[in-house]
Order: C-alpha cells, then sequence, then structure tokens
C-alpha cells in the first residue's frame, strides 16, 4: 500500500469547484440531510413536473425497494439535448474520432445530435416501438450509437446495448431475456483496421429457434461492406432516416420508469439484466461527471471506453451531455495504427480530460515512453481511470509520463450496478495515494464488513458493503426481482454487497482489493467464471470445467480453465486450440482462455463442491503445502497431486 501523497495541484486548487472543506461538509449533509440534499440536487435536471420526494428506497426485505424521485417526470433526451439548445445550441456535442487515422473526424453540434435524435425517434416510432418496449442495440462506436440511445430515450423505449464484442449466441441470449422486438445495427464495426461483421452476428442470432422476438433491424451503414438484407425485417438506416420529420415531442417519463437495461455478469448463472431508472441516474450520472471531472465549457473531454459498458452510458454519452459537455467518441484501439495512437487523438483533438482503464495503460507502458514523449499532450489537465484496481506502478507512469505530473489521477471505483462513481476523488479536493479509489462522493455510505456481516471501525480490511441507497442504485433485475434481491441484500442484511473487497487506511482512503466472489476482471471486462464453465461444457468432449482468474501482467486477471474430458477422449494441442475458439464462438473474444489445463479431476469436497481456493492457488503458480491448505476435507485429495504434476506441461 503505497503511502505517497499527491497534493491538489495549484491549478486545480484555483480552478476547481470543490476543495477539501466543501468536499467533506457536502458529504456529511448529503448523509445527515438527506432529503434536502437531494431534492436540490434534483434542480440540477430539466423536470416536467420536480420531484416532492427524493429516496423512499429499502434494503430491508418486509419492504424492499430502490426508489428514488418518485414523483418526478422528466424526460432524459431533454436533459441532454432541448435545454441547452437556447445557450449553447452550436457547441460541439460529439467528436467522433475514426479508427483509421486517414479518415476525416465527425462533430454533432448539439443542434445537429437533437435534430438526428428527433428524427431517429420516429424512425422508432415507426417500426413501432412504445414506451416500456425494448429495444436492443448492437453498435460500433460511432455517432449513430449515441443517437440511438437518446432516441430510444425520447420515446421512453428501453434500450439495452450489446457489446459489439459479443457472439451471436450471446446477442441472442440478450435479445430474448428482454423480449426485445427492435435491433439496431450496422453493417460492420471497424477495430484496429480490422473489420467486426455484426449484421452477419445478427442473422445468425436472429436464426436461432429460441431467439424469435425481433421483428424488425435497422442497419447503419458503417462501412458498406457486403451484407445480406432480409426484405420484410431489415431496414436501411439512412433510408428511414430521409422519410421522417425532425420533430419528436419527447416523452413524459416518471424518474423511476426504466431508462436502460444493460445485462452483466455475477457468480452464478446467466448474465442478469441491471436495470437503471431515468430520474435518478441521469442525477447520479451528471453529478458525479461534474464532481470527478469539473468540466467547463470549451473542455474537450474523452472518456476512452466502449458504449457496450456502462463506462459508455454513463460517461461518453448521459452523464456529459447532461452537462452540456464535449465528449470524444473513438472508434479504434488505443494503440493502433502506433502505440502512439491514443495520445496522437490527445493532441488532434486538444483533449482536456482522458479517461480511460489500466489495462490499457499497462499495456502502452510496455511499449516504452519514447511513443509517449514524442507526442505533445500539452492540453492534457485531468486523467481517469476505470474498471479495475489501478496499480501504484501504473498509477505512476499515467501520472509522471503521460500527465507530466501535472494532471490528478481520478480513480473512479464503481460498477454496472452502481449507475456511476461512488468513491472516487474530485480533482481540487483531494490529495492523491496512488493505488486508492480514495473517499465516497456524496450521499454513498461504504462500509467495510467482516464474514459475519460484523462492521469494522478505523483501518481494517474486509467486504465492501454499502449501507444506503444513493440515486443511481440499479432498480432491479430484468424479470427477476427475488434475484435482485436474494444477489446483493441477502449476505448482509440491511446493506447492499458489492462484490468487492477493500482496505480503508488510517487516513481514511479506501483501497478496492478486488472481487471476492466468483467473477473475474478481464481487461476491465467483468466475467462469470461460471459463464465461461457453461461454454466449456458445451463442447461435445468435454465431461466438466472449472474456471478461475489468475494475476495477469496485462489483462490485470487471465482466464485458466481446468477442463476433464469425457471418457475415452485424449488430450491434445489441437484440441486445447479448438477449446478456445470455442468459447471465443460462445461467448466473444473478451472471453478467450489464457491456459487451459487437461484435468482428469477436479478438487472437490464429498458433497462434490469444486474447491476454487486450491485452483487459484494452482493457477497462480503457487502449489506449497502451505498456499494448498487442508485438502483433508476432499473426497479425494490425490486429484491435487495430480493437477500440480500436470501443470508443469501446459504450454
Ligand atoms: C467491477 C465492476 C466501473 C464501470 C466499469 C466496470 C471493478 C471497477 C474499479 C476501480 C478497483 C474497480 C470492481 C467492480 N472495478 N472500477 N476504480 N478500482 N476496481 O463495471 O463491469 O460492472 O465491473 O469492476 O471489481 O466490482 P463492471
Amino acid at each position: 500500500m503505497s503511502q505517497e501523497l499527491f497534493p491538489v495541484p495549484a491549478e486545480w486548487a484555483t480552478r476547481a469547484r470543490m476543495n477539501e472543506d466543501r468536499r467533506m461538509a457536502d458529504h456529511k449533509r448529503s448523509l445527515e440531510d438527506a432529503d434536502s440534499y437531494w431534492l436540490e440536487q434534483a434542480a440540477r435536471l430539466n423536470w416536467m413536473s420536480p420531484p416532492s420526494k427524493a429516496s423512499e428506497s429499502s434494503f430491508d426485505e418486509a419492504d424492499f425497494g430502490i426508489s428514488w424521485f418518485a414523483d418526478g417526470t422528466l424526460n432524459v433526451s431533454v436533459n441532454c439535448l432541448d435545454r441547452h439548445l437556447a445557450d449553447h445550441g452550436d457547441s460541439v456535442a460529439i467528436i467522433w474520432e475514426p479508427d483509421d487515422p486517414a479518415e476525416t473526424p465527425r462533430r454533432l453540434t448539439y443542434r445537429q445530435l437533437h435534430h438526428a435524435v428527433c428524427r431517429f425517434a420516429n424512425v422508432l416510432k415507426d417500426a413501432g416501438a412504445r414506451k416500456g418496449d425494448r429495444v436492443t442495440l448492437y453498435l460500433p462506436m460511432i455517432p449513430e450509437a449515441a443517437i440511438a440511445l437518446l432516441a430510444c430515450a425520447r420515446i421512453g423505449a428501453i434500450h439495452s446495448v450489446v457489446f459489439g464484442g459479443f457472439s451471436p449466441e450471446a446477442l441472442a441470449g440478450r435479445i430474448t431475456d428482454c423480449d426485445s422486438t427492435i435491433l439496431v445495427t450496422a453493417d460492420e464495426g471497424r477495430r484496429g483496421g480490422k473489420r467486426v461483421p455484426l449484421k452477419a452476428n445478427v442473422d445468425a442470432a436472429l436464426a436461432m429457434d429460441h431467439c424469435t422476438s425481433i421483428h424488425r433491424v435497422i442497419v447503419v451503414q458503417a462501412t458498406g461492406g457486403a451484407i445480406d438484407m432480409q426484405p420484410g425485417r431489415d431496414i436501411w438506416y439512412h433510408d428511414v432516416m430521409a422519410g421522417v420529420v425532425s420533430d419528436c415531442p419527447p416523452e413524459p417519463m416518471n424518474a423511476c420508469d426504466p431508462l436502460f437495461l444493460l445485462y452483466t455478469s455475477g457468480s452464478t448463472g446467466k448474465p442478469k439484466g441491471v436495470v437503471h431508472g431515468s430520474g435518478g441516474y441521469l442525477l447520479w450520472a451528471s453529478l458525479t461527471h461534474e464532481l470527478c471531472f469539473d468540466y467547463r465549457p470549451g473542455d474537450v473531454y474523452w472518456c476512452a471506453a466502449d458504449i457496450g459498458w456502462v463506462t459508455g452510458h454513463s460517461y461518453i454519452v448521459y452523464g456529459p451531455l447532461a452537462n452540456g459537455a464535449t465528449t470524444l467518441m473513438y472508434e479504434g484501439l488505443p494503440s493502433w495504427p502506433t502505440p502512439s495512437r491514443i495520445w496522437q487523438v490527445v493532441d488532434r483533438h486538444q483533449v482536456h480530460t482522458l479517461f480511460t482503464a489500466p489495462t490499457v495503460l499497462r499495456a502502452l507502458m510496455k511499449e516504452g515512453d519514447d511513443f509517449v514523449t514524442a507526442t505533445d499532450r500539452s492540453s492534457l489537465r485531468l486523467l481517469g481511470s476505470v474498471g479495475e484496481p489501478i496499480n501504484p506502478e501504473a498509477w505512476r507512469w499515467y501520472h509522471a509520463i503521460a500527465g507530466e505530473g501535472r494532471c490528478p489521477i481520478i480513480d473512479t471505483w464503481w460498477q454496472t450496478e452502481t449507475g456511476a462513481a461512488m468513491i472516487a476523488p474530485m480533482p481540487g479536493a483531494t490529495a492523491l495515494k496512488p493505488g486508492s479509489a480514495t473517499f465516497p462522493l456524496p450521499g454513498v455510505e461504504p462500509q467495510i464488513v467482516d464474514g459475519e456481516g460484523v462492521v469494522q471501525q478505523g483501518p481494517c480490511e474486509g467486504n465492501l458493503v454499502i449501507a444506503r441507497s444513493w440515486p443511481g442504485q440499479m432498480q432491479t433485475v430484468w424479470n427477476d426481482h427475488d434475484r435482485f434481491f436474494q444477489t446483493y441484500f441477502s449476505t448482509f442484511p440491511g446493506t447492499y454487497t458489492t462484490g468487492d473487497g477493500a482496505r480503508r487506511d488510517a487516513d481514511g482512503y479506501y483501497w478496492i482489493t478486488g472481487r471476492v466472489d466468483d467473477v473475474i476482471n478481464v481487461s476491465g471486462h467483468r466475467m462469470g467464471t461460471a459463464e465461461v464453465e457453461s461454454a466449456l461444457v458445451l463442447h461435445a468432449k468435454v465431461a466438466e470445467a472449472a474456471v478461475v482468474g489468475f494475476p495477469h501482467d496485462i489483462k490485470g486477471q487471465g482466464i485458466y480453465a481446468y477442463v476433464t474430458l469425457n471418457m475415452g477422449e485424449e488430450p491434445s494441442d489441437s484440441l486445447r486450440r479448438a477449446l478456445v475458439q470455442w468459447v471465443r464462438a460462445e461467448i466473444g473474444p473478451i472471453a478467450t482462455p489464457d491456459v487451459i489445463q487437461f484435468a482428469p479431476g477436479l478438487p472437490k469436497t464429498r458433497s462434490g463442491k469444486i474447491m476454487r481456493r486450491i485452483l487459484r492457488k494452482i493457477a497462480e503458480g503457487d502449489v506449497s503445502a502451505q498456499a494448498l491448505g487442508d485438502i483433508s476435507t476432499l473426497a479425494d485429495p490425490t486429484v491435487v497431486k495430480e493437477l500440480v504434476r500436470t501443470r508443469a506441461i501446459v504450454p
């Protein structure tokens, strides 16, 4: 745990809205006088009918429910677009940087974006979309992705974005779970000079027997690549956009009406549809965007995430646009065609704030500093980090090399479930410690509890829980309210269980130590080990599989799979390769196993439970008797010896 302290830079001390005293007073008031604090904060949004109530949430089983601003009415797209038109309709809302640096960037002003969103909202209506209907978006990082999100918001349709890197199988599952009727996609995506066959994947997904709810596919022409269009089902975006008017009255939405759902992995079962509401979510995205990045007119703000993840929802689209910001959207990869690319984009668009993930930083660090120092970067004032714990080495490199020592590092801890940042520094208020996400944002009451749920005081380490609701909290799991309660509120009753471990030091700084459940974090992407296991056992030659994470230099965690083959099947390198391909096809490239170890048997208790603790240790390469611990409770202790022996022959 690093105890170096980086004070607020002088430039930020004068410029920022928040200083340390105000931050602390604000946090105190947000907890002690919560109702009036939040009703006051609600005024940052534009309401059709303002709320008179803040939170009516309860974490207790008897009256369980999440409710924020329950009697308020608003429209999210009005907050992100219409209300900016009078004052700065001609300022740039979205700068789009293409994958290929030789191509021309696009710029959309707030007025142009408003125009496109209203038209596409009318297209969706013509396709039959009504308030509450689900629309699945499977798109590359192009402005039409933001247009589609906001068009859904305008008419009250619930969007469900599926990351463009997911397989047809994964896409079909996410369509079927929420019964979406309309799908918006593109002919192809582009990343790092390669084409992603989005429409072909859609065709494959919709050909699956269980995937029958979609009746309309709207296709954006992004690359002009050859694709099949199915008459009666598929229509071109540019055709239908030409045939609608650009006036679309916004649908009045209750603050608690769902804005979107987004599938995320848990420790068990299929990915769940995390449901976010309208008023509380937007308030949280907008407030945290302001507190963490202190955006000012004229700044160019770049969150280098993908719209397929919650980071893209909250910090490329909703937060910055609600705040009238200029948000940069990048189609490609940080290090293509050169490891300088990310910094070249910074220079090209004079980026003020860059928000990216530790895995990106670690990959860039490896390429050497020359790729960074060859660029100017003098426009940078703020650097953000998100997605996984940032190791102090990467933190220092980001700070010293990329930011030349002048930019605070805003390490934001949060989750798909939390809507937006929860524990994070503020640039004008917080002295930083490399690797610590620092302090809770207003309204956030973190606690650290031991295995029995006893709240720890002072410096300590344990399970991170949140003791009360906050405006961005997810409202339910799509179609499974019971699973929502069981997953997050039953382990440590009366609190929201994050699934993360954390440490609090003597100065009150929080240090996230990583997941304490069977979720792993691969390059900032969250994966349930159970999902990879289910994919593996679908293969005809596989009898059983157990998947664990192991430390990986670049990805943070890698995927280590133990595979037991069916009787009569022989382990081989070609089968290993085939299984890797199989998982990629079942889930997507982000689930590619790094290591497959063929295991004659798995360590199980007598009741048949796989002892993952042992598998994690073997995957880490720590096979000492001390590390493996007590194995006498295993049904067959010799299994462990065999796993240790065969580990040596894993390539
Ligand atoms: C999990 C949530 C946050 C939005 C993108 C990922 C880990 C995320 C941090 C951070 C340490 C972090 C946690 C969390 N995580 N940010 N700054 N420091 N860990 O959202 O896919 O829902 O994943 O990512 O383990 O539980 P997600």
